[in-house]
């Protein structure tokens, strides 16, 4: 059987469960004192393919309208209204299931996901996250955009690894399936 390669979400989160304050600031996450770049560089070197919904594609594109961070991977965004594709992203609407499981029998490096919350809140309805590897920054927000918004779901999760970046912790897992549970 095909190996089929992994979509994994890779993101920081304050303590309480937000990545982002009320009006979407990271101000509390960028003056957490880390560790050289805090293992995103190994990280992102296993990834070819990239997702993240149509609030994070704003905000990157806010935050670094000169040069798209994302450009030498192939990048797809998702968004409940059709747009035209750019140079640097393919907009995605439909059935997120479908797409993913065709990204998956693909070849190629793992696929990250970006986030937000929003966009993870579907893919965990649909079970499309293979593995998490979640940031926690030493901040409590009391409120903001959350990491994991309500949902129809529930995962069982097996700890692969942890380190320490300074001030940070990665929590990384794997989710569970079939006779694993
Ligand atoms: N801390 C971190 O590491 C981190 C990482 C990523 C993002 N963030 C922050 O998180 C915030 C954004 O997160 P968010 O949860 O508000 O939004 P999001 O998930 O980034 O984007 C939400 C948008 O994605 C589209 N979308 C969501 N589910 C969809 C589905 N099932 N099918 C098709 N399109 C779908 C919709 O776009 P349309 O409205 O166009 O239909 C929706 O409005 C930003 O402030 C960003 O900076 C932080």
């Amino acid at each position: 059987m095909q190996v089929k390669r992994k979509v994994v979400l890779f993101i920081a989160t304050s303590l309480d469960g937000y990545i982002a304050a009320k009006d979407e600031s990271l101000e509390w996450l960028f003056k957490v004192e880390g560790e050289g770049d805090n293992g995103f560089a190994e990280f992102y070197g296993t990834t070819d393919t990239v997702l993240m919904g149509k609030k994070t594609y704003d905000w990157v594109k806010k935050h670094e309208p000169n040069e798209f961070p994302y450009a030498l991977k192939a990048c797809y965004v998702f968004t409940r209204t059709p747009r035209n594709n750019t140079e640097e992203v393919q907009f995605v609407h439909g059935d997120i299931p479908a797409f993913v499981d065709q990204l998956k029998t693909r070849e190629g490096k793992n696929i990250w996901l970006v986030g937000g919350g929003q966009l993870l809140h579907s893919f965990l309805e649909n079970d499309l996250v293979d593995e998490l590897i979640v940031t926690v920054a030493p901040a409590v927000l009391g409120g903001g955009i959350p990491l994991f918004p309500e949902g129809k779901y529930q995962l069982e999760l097996r700890l692969k690894g942890m380190r320490r970046f300074n001030q940070f912790v990665e929590l990384h897992y794997e989710v569970k399936r079939g006779l694993e549970k």
